[in-house]
């Protein structure tokens, strides 16, 4: 009899991290031998091709291929955070029926007209509970991909008894009150940390109630992928495998593509999977300023500020005295546009000592020798980058899992600093120098530890590259 040949459907987040996330994990997927199909929504896709090589680069694997979607929105939507909960909602109405079909095996001919084995496994982003039951019907395994932090994911994994046990919905205003049923994370987990921290009623907050329906899917499907590794969240990991006993941590993902490159002498260059156009000036910016002497600030893909918080953060960065790289993308102001005049007049403010750009090439800028700190909404990716070049944190969360990330940057990793809610220019600067001149040997030394963990965690033989042959080998299994 013949078995039909392993092939993987990867479906992310319609968003910059996990996009990136899941084409890191495409690109690996694809050196280990498997065929990958890559499921993106029509608008990323158009930004995708736009704005990177990624067309070219994955030519080099005849067995990859991309399709796309509509996401069901109309095509002038901004597709912002504040559109993210209908964004999420109208993909599911289109993605269901595609899942469905491609499943069956009625797709299997691609629009190049090569013909494909049926999909064997399929890994969704793990918000995508409804893949799970898809994939459950029709007798095909899935393996979800939490592209959120694990110790966010496991605050989810402990809603239900923290609903049971009465600790939310929140009772009084006290956000500084501890949880007492977060296992491990007792004495450590503030409702100011949780990831709704407004929570006033589960059964009314849409982001709470598809975090619930993940946390029902997530013992349903046939394993759990995390970009983490053993050394930074072992004992959370055991508690995760409690509700899911299948769990790979094969993090950091980009640093694991670029080891795996390495192996096969491919070329590693220009190897962004960015949705904005990457301004290479804050490179050339970079290496006229002197070693550790900036910091950088981004607050990732979809985190907003409003003008106010801008400029507390303006004024911080400025008094502080040190000198600073910012990426002030043009959905950065919350429920407006950037003004270009006011950037400009921010830029010329203080062209000495800063550097404004509206989308950066992150990963080199975070490697770059000139680069001391960052200051970060402590999404997943750029925690995870920032802990690989070794580079210590100022965190200013804003929602979900960042809330919990930039509480154990400060507490648990001790690698930087959370302003959790401070948005003051005082504190701000107090920080700024804090991070990179008064207690900067102390956050270096953490930083470069848990960055040599990392890297030796992608080594062979190391715990995240054994659990990436493991997860091949078991997708390979599932094909038989
Ligand atoms: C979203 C959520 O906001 C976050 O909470 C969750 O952890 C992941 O999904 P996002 O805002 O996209 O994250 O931030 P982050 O996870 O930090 O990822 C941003 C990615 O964009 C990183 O890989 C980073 O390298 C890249 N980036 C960011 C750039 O390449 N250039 C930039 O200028 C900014």
């Amino acid at each position: 009899m013949d078995h039909p040949s392993p092939h993987v459907l990867l479906f992310p987040l319609p968003i910059q991290s996990p996009i990136n996330s899941m084409l890191q994990l495409a690109e690996l997927f694809c050196l280990a031998g498997l065929q990958v199909t890559f499921l993106n929504t029509n608008h990323n896709q158009k930004l995708l091709l736009r704005h990177t090589n990624v067309e070219s680069r994955f030519r080099q694997y005849p067995r990859f291929r991309f399709r796309t979607i509509s996401d069901g929105l109309p095509e002038e939507n901004p597709r912002s955070s504040v559109q993210f909960g209908e964004l999420i909602s109208s993909l599911q109405a289109m993605a269901e029926p595609f899942l469905r079909e491609i499943l069956l095996g009625s797709s299997s001919s691609s629009s190049d007209g090569v013909t494909e084995a049926p999909v064997t496994c399929v890994i969704p982003d793990g918000l995508f509970y409804y893949a799970v039951d898809i994939g459950n019907e029709m007798g095909v395994p899935v393996i979800p991909f939490d592209t959120i932090s694990p110790c966010c994911l496991w605050v989810y994994l402990c809603i239900p008894k923290l609903i049971q046990v009465g600790e939310i919905p929140f009772k009084g205003h006290d956000l500084d009150v501890l949880f007492e049923n977060v296992a491990g994370m007792q004495g450590l987990l503030r409702r100011r940390d949780f990831p709704f921290y407004r929570l006033i009623d589960y059964a009314t907050d849409p982001y709470c109630q598809i975090a619930l329906k993940e946390v029902e899917s997530i013992p349903q499907s046939n394993g759990l992928i995390l970009n983490t590794f053993e050394d930074l969240d072992g004992p959370l990991l055991s508690l995760i495998s409690s509700h899911c006993p299948q769990t790979y941590a094969i993090g950091p993902l980009h640093l694991h593509l670029k080891n795996k490159v390495g192996e096969k002498r491919m070329p590693i260059s220009a190897s962004s999977n960015s949705l904005w156009k990457e301004d290479h000036s804050s490179i050339q910016w970079l290496d006229a300023q002197p070693i550790e002497s900036v910091i950088y600030v981004s607050f990732g893909s979809m985190a907003t500020l409003s003008k106010e918080e801008i400029l507390e953060f303006w004024h911080g960065l400025v008094n502080s005295g040190i000198r600073f790289l910012w990426v002030m993308r043009s959905n950065l102001l919350r429920g407006e546009e950037l003004n270009h005049q006011f950037v400009k007049e921010l830029a010329e403010g203080c062209k000495e000592r800063a550097y404004i750009v509206s989308w950066a090439p992150q990963e080199k800028v975070l490697a770059h020798s000139a680069i001391g700190g960052f200051l970060t909404h402590s999404g997943w990716n750029s925690t995870m980058e920032s802990i690989v070049q070794g580079k210590p944190m100022i965190c200013w969360a804003v929602y979900v899992d960042q809330r919990v990330t930039s509480r154990f940057v400060g507490e648990v990793w001790k690698i930087g600093v959370d302003m959790k809610d401070m948005c003051d220019r005082y504190i701000i600067e107090k920080m700024v120098k804090d991070l990179m001149v008064t207690n900067r040997d102390e956050f270096k030394k953490s930083a470069e530890k848990l960055s040599n963990l990392a890297k030796e965690s992608v080594g062979e033989g190391g715990s995240s590259y054994n659990a990436l042959e493991c997860l091949v080998d078991d997708i390979k299994k599932l094909g038989r």
